[in-house]
């Protein structure tokens, strides 16, 4: 199973792969299901049900070997599938920087958004092929694919900024990311 590199990290050459969405050399690979979403969509019955419906995929996480640790500056590839859960489109659960540190995202294919909130401001940036994302320290982030195939992006953050979860599940997201018929809608993020 591929692993984080030890300390100290050589110098090396880290390949992608825009239409697979790989790593190489790869590091460890996360795999977010519908079951692993528990809490973050409006519908929760609609959610329950999707869990009961086979569970599906909804984003998988390639890092490379970088590991995450102080100094160091990890890579990943977040790839979300497309779909929709009672209007609501896939999204990655979302979190804020325990040490409010910035990072940036960069779009390798398919359509997706990047949803900041820094607990008052809600922020939107579209996101295609090409496209960095700067996230500045202290907004929490979330990737939404709004797209009809898989969107694949390349984050680049500091080794020690961490994930906190939980600040979402406490404070939202400001917004929620629907499909709507003419487009991309957003509604309060308590709005049912
Ligand atoms: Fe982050």
């Amino acid at each position: 199973m591929p692993s984080y590199s030890a300390l100290p990290v050589p110098p090396m050459s880290i390949r992608f792969d825009p239409a697979g969405g790989t790593l190489q050399p790869e590091g460890p690979t996360l795999t977010r299901r519908m079951s692993d979403l528990d809490g973050l969509f409006r519908d929760h019955a609609a959610w329950e049900q999707a869990v009961a419906d086979g569970d599906p995929v909804v984003y998988s996480v390639v890092s490379s070997r970088v590991p995450e640790v102080e100094r160091e500056l990890p890579q990943s590839i977040t790839t979300i599938q497309p779909g929709a859960t009672a209007g609501e489109l896939w999204m990655t659960k979302g979190h804020q920087h325990p040490n409010h540190q910035g990072e940036i995202y960069l779009g390798i294919s398919g359509h997706g958004g990047l949803l900041l909130f820094n607990g008052t401001e809600t922020e939107w940036v579209d996101m295609t092929p090409g496209t960095i994302g700067y996230m500045p320290p202290g907004w929490a982030h979330r990737s939404i694919n709004v797209g009809d195939e898989p969107y694949s992006f390349l984050a680049v953050y500091p080794g020690g900024a961490g994930h906190d979860y939980g600040w979402v599940l406490e404070h939202g997201m400001g917004r929620r990311v629907l499909s709507g018929a003419s487009g991309v809608e957003f509604v309060d993020y308590d709005a049912s």
